[in-house]
Formats: C-alpha cells, sequence, structure tokens
C-alpha cells in the first residue's frame, strides 16, 4: 500500500506587480530586491479571494487525476489568511467545487500549512480511515501586510496550490517519510496579530494588524533548520541527499534556497524556483510550484522529491516522496 499523488493544479490572481510598481509605493528598487530576495513580480488579489483561488487550484488538481468533486473524502485547506472566521474555508471550497461527500476543514502552520495539510492526510490515508484527500495551499496575504513597510510589502504573493492524493494497492513509491516540527518560543519573529479582544466586558490593548518580521532571524532560522529537517526526513526514507532528483522547498527568498543547498552539499540545479514571478505565496509555495514542474513535464514516474515548508510559528517540516 502508498499513498501517491495522483494530481495537482493552482491559480494565481489576475494582477501582475512589478518591483518597478512597488517602488512608486514605498522607497525600494527592483535591483534592491532582486538581489537580495530574487524576486522580479508577484501576483496581487484584486478581488479573488482564498477560497476562489484554493477551489480553483482544486479543480485543476482533480482534472490532473481524472478526478470528481463527488469522489473526494477528505478535503484540508491550508491558510492564515482565511476571509472569513467562520465558517472556515475548507467547506467554502467544497460546496463551490462539488465535494458534498468529503470531510472539510482547514489547517494553519503558516508558510508549513501545506506540508503540514498533506502529513495530516498521510496520516488519515495511511490509517485507512479515508481513501483519498485533496489538499490546497491557499493565501491572500495582500490583505494582511503593510503596504507602508518596505521590509515586508515586498516579498508576498497571492495565490493557491493544490494536491489530489489516493491510496494505492502498489506497495512501493509515493510518499516515503515525513518529519515537522513546531518552535513557539520563536514565534515573535514573525506574527500578525488576529481580532481585537473585545466585548462589552473588556477592551483590549491595540496590536499592530499586520505582518510583522524580523527577516534576518527568519533567513537564519530558515537556513540552520530546513537542511537539518530535510536530512532527517531522508535518513526515515533510507535516502542520501545524492538520491534526490528535485528539491521543492518553500518559495521565500532566493538566498535561503542557495544557503540550504550549501549547507546540504547539493547543486543548485537541484532547486527549481518561481519566486522570481510569484513571490512567496506561503502555504501556497510549494503546490505552486510542484504543479509548474508537472505541467512543464519534469517531474517523471520513478523520480525522488523533497518537498519543505517553514515559516511563522516557526514551523517547518520535510517530505519526501517517490513521483
Ligand atoms: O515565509 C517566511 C517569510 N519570511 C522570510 O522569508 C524572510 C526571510 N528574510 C529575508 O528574506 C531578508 O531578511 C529580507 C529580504 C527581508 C531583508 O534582507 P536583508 O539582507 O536581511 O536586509 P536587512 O533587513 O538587514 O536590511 C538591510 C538594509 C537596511 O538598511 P540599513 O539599515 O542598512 O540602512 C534596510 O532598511 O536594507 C534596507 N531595506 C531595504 N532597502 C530597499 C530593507 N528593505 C528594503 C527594501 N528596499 N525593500
Amino acid at each position: 500500500m502508498s499513498v501517491r499523488i495522483m494530481g495537482t493544479g493552482s491559480a494565481l490572481p489576475k494582477k501582475c506587480v512589478s518591483n518597478e510598481e512597488l517602488a512608486q509605493l514605498v522607497d525600494t528598487s527592483d535591483e534592491w530586491i532582486r538581489e537580495r530576495t530574487g524576486i522580479g513580480s508577484r501576483h496581487i488579489s484584486t478581488g479573488e479571494t482564498v477560497v476562489s483561488l484554493a477551489a480553483e487550484a482544486c479543480c485543476k488538481a482533480l482534472e490532473n487525476a481524472g478526478r470528481k468533486g463527488e469522489e473526494v473524502a477528505l478535503l484540508l485547506v491550508a491558510t492564515c489568511t482565511p476571509e472569513d472566521a467562520l465558517p472556515c474555508a475548507a467547506c467554502q471550497v467544497q460546496d463551490r467545487i462539488g465535494a458534498a461527500k468529503a470531510v472539510a476543514y482547514d489547517l494553519n502552520a503558516a508558510c508549513a500549512g501545506f506540508l503540514f495539510a498533506v502529513h495530516t492526510a498521510w496520516a488519515y490515508l495511511e490509517a485507512g480511515i479515508y481513501d483519498n484527500a485533496l489538499i490546497a495551499g491557499a493565501e491572500v496575504l495582500s490583505k494582511i501586510v503593510d503596504w507602508n513597510d518596505r521590509g515586508t510589502c515586498i516579498l508576498f504573493g497571492d495565490g493557491a496550490g493544490a494536491v489530489y492524493l489516493e491510496r494505492c494497492e502498489e506497495a512501493r513509491g509515493g510518499i516515503l517519510s515525513f518529519v515537522q516540527h513546531s518552535d513557539g518560543g520563536r514565534g515573535a519573529v514573525l506574527s500578525c496579530a488576529g481580532r481585537e479582544q473585545e466585548n462589552p466586558y473588556f477592551h483590549g490593548e491595540h496590536r499592530h494588524p499586520y505582518v510583522q518580521m524580523d527577516g534576518r532571524e527568519v533567513f537564519s532560522f530558515a537556513v540552520r533548520q530546513v537542511p537539518e529537517a530535510v536530512r532527517e526526513a531522508l535518513a526515515k526514507a533510507g535516502r542520501e541527499v545524492k538520491d534526490v532528483d528535485l528539491f521543492v522547498l518553500h518559495q521565500a527568498n532566493r538566498r535561503i534556497i542557495e544557503g540550504i543547498a550549501k549547507r546540504l552539499s547539493a547543486d543548485m540545479e537541484r532547486f527549481p524556483m518561481n519566486l522570481e514571478r510569484v513571490g512567496n505565496t506561503s502555504s501556497a509555495a510549494v503546490p505552486l510550484l510542484l504543479d509548474e514542474l508537472n505541467r512543464q513535464g519534469r517531474l517523471r514516474q520513478g523520480m525522488t522529491l523533497v518537498l519543505s515548508g517553514f515559516g511563522a510559528g516557526l514551523t517547518y517540516g520535510a517530505c519526501v516522496l517517490q513521483w
């Protein structure tokens, strides 16, 4: 028995914003952004929502797998930017894609959310509780970004990616191993306040309602922890760095990915990137890139892939799979 990704999909808002356009909003330049991050443009919502983007990505993943919404047993949406507190984004996606039989709920582990959702689904499928799962990572970060803060607004983009997983009789391949970690003690380095504590009996203090980040701390956390998590997941799968065909990593910053590659002593050709075009899309980043690679025909049967996500929480995880 194995659990396999049978289909992928993704969706991006129509509007693409270049670095030059951002330089009209804040004191920055195309040169600075490209040099420090590798980002050239990002897609920003002009009305698209987490639900609309996730639903589009999910439909494409189902189509890619040759499956229909009514067949879906488990539907998870990883997001830290849902439109509504209630109902959850996954239930709204369920309604839009006609997945009436699915159990649907959201999961928030920020940029590691998609990886954590795949791990959750994998556990259900391995345990025989469900036969398949549809998992989306979807974000509209543009609504929680401070558009006056040049240290953060240049990094993020909106979008969604999705995968459809199925339990197969075939004994080999599919998802081979997982690791996931959380470090709440360091959570303050990347945060965004939710709604105010406010009721007839209590008025909480005002908190900054936008993303706040200590970029250098997040940078060094990622470069240190991700290679460790990747090695841990590879060891669990009985593989080594040299066996990996592609490392599909969270698209936060080109220099972070280069730092991780260096620590793993792996050549950069094995680290595909799309952050130049889409920026950091948090939980959508890994499935968005995976879908692009799939549609470009770059994923061949039998290839060994490592997926890894990391971000606010702090949270991070890695997965080894055979395509
Ligand atoms: O999903 C995880 C999400 N977070 C991340 O991935 C963030 C990880 N961290 C990073 O990617 C980098 O730390 C940043 C790209 C955010 C910042 O790059 P850096 O090389 O760490 O720059 P810095 O924060 O040390 O700032 C260097 C200088 C500062 O000026 P001074 O103090 O040296 O005069 C900043 O004010 O660059 C300035 N700066 C900018 N200049 C032009 C900061 N942002 C900008 C900007 N344009 N957008």
